[in-house]
Order: C-alpha cells, then sequence, then structure tokens
C-alpha cells in the first residue's frame, strides 16, 4: 500500500508534523509506504493560474494520484482547518480532482484537550464533498499533544499509540475494501 500523509501546518514546531512523521516512520514497511507531503512550496490557489499549474503543484497533485490512500494530519485553527490545507485541499480538487474515489483517514493534535473535534469536521465535510470516502468512526484526536510528541518525532502515549495500531489497521482494510 502506498499512502501520502498531508499535514496542515507549515510551522517548524509543529506537533501535527511530529505525529505525521511518526506515522510514517511506525507504519512503513515491506508492505506500506508512507510519503509526507509539505504544504509550503504550494502558491495561493488561483483559478487564472489553474490551466498552467506551477511544478510544485503538479507534483503535489501526482503524489496524491499515484497513493493508495492519504492520511490528512490537520491541526485545529479557530474551530476550522488552516487556511494552507484549504489552500492545498483547493489546489486537489481543479482541473482534476486527485482526492475523487481516494480513501482518506484523518489525526489531529492540539495542545488543548479536544485534539482537533472541530477541524476534522469540517474536513470530513470538505473530503466528502470532492468525493472522497472518508473512514468514520476511528477519531484520532490526540490532546495534549505538545507534551505526547517529541523534537524526535516520537509519541510517548502508550494508549494512543495502541489506538493508532488500530486505526491503521482498519484504514488498510479500508483501503483494500475500496479497490
Ligand atoms: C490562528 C490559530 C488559531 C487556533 N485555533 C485553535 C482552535 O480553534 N482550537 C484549538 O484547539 N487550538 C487552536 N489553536 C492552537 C493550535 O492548536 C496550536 O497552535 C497547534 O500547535 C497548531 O498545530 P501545529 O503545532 O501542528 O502547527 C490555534 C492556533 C492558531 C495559531
Amino acid at each position: 500500500m502506498k499512502y501520502v500523509a498531508i499535514v496542515g501546518s507549515i510551522s517548524k514546531d509543529s506537533i501535527n508534523m511530529r505525529l505525521a512523521q511518526f506515522v510514517a516512520k511506525r507504519y512503513s514497511n515491506e508492505n506500506n509506504e508512507i510519503e509526507v507531503l509539505h504544504l509550503d512550496k504550494l502558491p495561493m490557489y488561483n483559478r487564472d493560474d489553474e490551466q498552467n499549474m506551477v511544478p510544485e503543484v503538479i507534483a503535489f497533485k501526482n503524489a496524491i494520484k499515484a497513493a493508495d490512500g492519504v492520511i490528512w494530519v490537520t491541526p485545529e485553527y479557530n474551530q476550522s482547518i488552516p487556511g494552507v490545507l484549504k489552500n492545498a485541499i483547493d489546489w486537489i480538487s481543479r482541473v482534476d480532482n486527485v482526492i475523487n474515489n481516494k480513501p482518506s483517514m484523518m489525526m489531529g493534535t492540539t495542545p488543548g484537550f479536544l485534539g482537533t473535534v472541530h477541524a476534522q469536521l469540517h474536513l470530513r465535510d470538505i473530503l466528502s464533498a470532492l468525493g472522497s470516502p472518508v473512514l468514520i468512526g476511528n477519531d484520532v484526536l490526540i490532546g495534549g499533544g505538545h507534551k505526547k510528541l517529541t523534537l524526535d518525532n516520537n509519541l510517548n502515549d502508550e494508549s494512543t499509540v495502541n489506538w493508532l495500531d488500530i486505526v491503521m489497521n482498519n484504514f488498510e482494510n479500508f483501503v483494500n475494501n475500496k479497490k
């Protein structure tokens, strides 16, 4: 299986990027490859440019097109998804909608208690509108992430790691069932 992880933060200190790197490290093996995609080189979406997308956008879309599934790792900004993530989704959706029929799952982390619940509800709606089947009933909402995700991209909370093991396995089955 080939997955891409899309992280909705371009901060060098991002705890969501740490989470994505942890997931890539823990669940990549001889059968599964997880590539973490970065959003910092994507320009602001402008429909004037969509017939002539810059190479960074084309490469980003091609990576998604080649993947069996997408793992969205989103922060929460003002009870929704960050603008950088919405910008990326707007590129994804145009000319060729590379997320249509592409299975998705999501996770996120905040320093506060709620672990991106509002952002994930919005993201689920957006992905559904674009035709991406979304794994539900497998919420990965990591509160207190600044204490659990270390600078060397580890997740030092055993019960969360155990839950992630279950969810990642469920996602693999979900993707297989969509083939
Ligand atoms: C503009 C902005 C809005 C935020 N809004 C929320 C919010 O609605 N809910 C929340 O739990 N945290 C909120 N936060 C705090 C983020 O969860 C926190 O900064 C987190 O570390 C961002 O993820 P990152 O470290 O991966 O960039 C907000 C932060 C910023 C900068």
